[in-house]
């Protein structure tokens, strides 16, 4: 039986802020964000979207009344929690009108989140065949202004609906991956900031790679020429190209073009997002999807996960027939058509602009987010979610 992506959304706030113009306020030269991180636009956040209305935004117009009823599992990928009981999975139930007959939890691993959803899935489709599993993966990326991390912020969620006989990506067996204890990135319960060590976490990013990509080939007995594209967890564009430049050795310069082209559609969606932690392997599968025009159904894509802390996983995906016709390519050029930007004092503005944490009560003005679902403020201590289209 084969069982993988069917449908994939996708959802970023409407503000962004120009790299350039960053580094122009930051006093830094703009090709180190434009070309040595590989940054040009941070999607920006208001204060009436969090990882869930994000999550919910991305499903929204993704599923079919006949979808809702299926779904008896939804799996919530995200560091960027609202909560530390409740998980962010359950509002997103509501708020889609998800059957009630589902299992709801939360997933944390840092970026690796959404992959452990999506292999929790597959597992789940393999006893139910029947059933339909909603993974989101959905994160705030927050360093804070004026840190080393700043330019590798964003905001964004992806979501994927897991079934049998999949429209997109059948999933392959054979995965291969590892955990190490390290702290190369971490955020402590009480920060609503991340830190970074970030020297440390590239090269880690870089020796996870290389050893479940060799576990790879030594399971499968494959190799690079075996591969149309290779996505990877991409916290900034740059990263994943310094580790697909760590493999071109292993094919021909018709396989190091190949990759590097589909590389280049890969990255563009999060080139102008910026990081969404968690599903940002995932924004860069639907980017080489809707970007690259001619991928042949049959083709093996390669993806890599990594999520700090660390766990790290390579896996492999079949592209559809078909599977072009089931993307949503004019609804995410409208998304970002429809994005506005901002100067550097309003996003200086709107990123300090937090929620109270005392318990008091605050309505937020929902009219200036085009969104359909927002957070409308909190009452009691409980987020207030509305969905504008109901
Ligand atoms: N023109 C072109 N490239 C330039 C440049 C310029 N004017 N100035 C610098 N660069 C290049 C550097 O050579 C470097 O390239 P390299 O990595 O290929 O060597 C790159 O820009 C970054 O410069 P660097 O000095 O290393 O930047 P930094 O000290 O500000 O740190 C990060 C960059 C990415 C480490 C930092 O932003 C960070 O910690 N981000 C979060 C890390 C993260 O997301 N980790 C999670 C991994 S999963």
């Amino acid at each position: 039986m084969k069982i993988g992506i069917d449908k994939i959304g996708f959802y970023a706030p409407h503000l962004y802020l120009d790299m350039k113009k960053l580094a122009a306020a930051r006093n830094i030269d703009p090709d180190k964000f434009t070309i040595g991180i590989g940054q040009e636009k941070m999607a920006l956040p208001p204060v009436t979207q969090d990882s869930v209305t994000l999550a919910a935004n991305a499903a929204l117009n993704m599923l079919s009344e006949k979808d809702k009823q299926a779904i008896d599992f939804v799996i919530f990928g995200t560091e960027s929690g609202i909560d530390n009981s409740k998980s962010a999975g359950v509002y997103v139930h509501h708020l889609l009108g998800i059957n009630p007959r589902a299992r709801t939890v939360e997933v944390k691993q840092a970026c690796y989140g959404a992959t452990a959803g999506i292999q929790m899935a597959k597992g789940h489709i393999a006893l139910n065949p029947d059933s339909k599993v909603l993974v989101l993966a959905s994160d705030i990326a927050r360093y804070g202004l004026n840190t080393g991390g700043e330019s590798t912020q964003g905001a964004g969620a992806v979501a994927l609906l897991v079934s049998k006989d999949p429209q997109i990506m059948a999933l392959e067996d054979t995965s291969t991956y590892m955990t190490s204890d390290i702290m190369d990135f971490w955020r402590p319960i009480y920060s609503d900031k991340a830190f970074v060590d970030g020297k440390f976490s590239n090269e880690q990013y870089i020796a996870f790679f290389s050893q479940v990509w060799a576990n790879y080939k030594e399971k499968t007995g494959h190799s690079i020429k075996d591969f149309e594209a290779l996505c990877f967890h991409l916290p900034y564009t740059k990263m994943g190209l310094k580790a697909l430049r760590t493999i071109f050795d292993e094919g021909s310069e018709e396989d190091k073009e190949r990759l590097f082209d589909n590389y280049q559609h890969s990255a563009r969606y999060n080139r102008v997002v910026g990081n969404i932690y968690t599903g940002s392997l995932y924004l860069s599968l639907l980017s080489l999807l809707e970007n690259k025009q001619n991928l042949k159904a049959g083709s093996r894509i390669g993806l890599f996960s990594y999520g700090s802390g660390a766990v790290g996983e390579f896996f492999t995906g079949i592209l559809q027939p078909g599977y072009r016709e089931h993307l949503q390519m004019e609804h995410h050029t409208k998304l970002f058509e429809a994005r506005q930007e901002v100067s550097v004092e309003e996003y200086e503005q709107i990123f300090e602009e937090t929620l109270p944490v005392d318990g008091s009560t605050i309505e937020l003005d929902i009219e200036k987010d085009p969104a359909a679902i927002c957070l409308a403020g909190l009452e009691n201590n409980k987020r207030q979610y509305i969905n504008k289209v109901n």
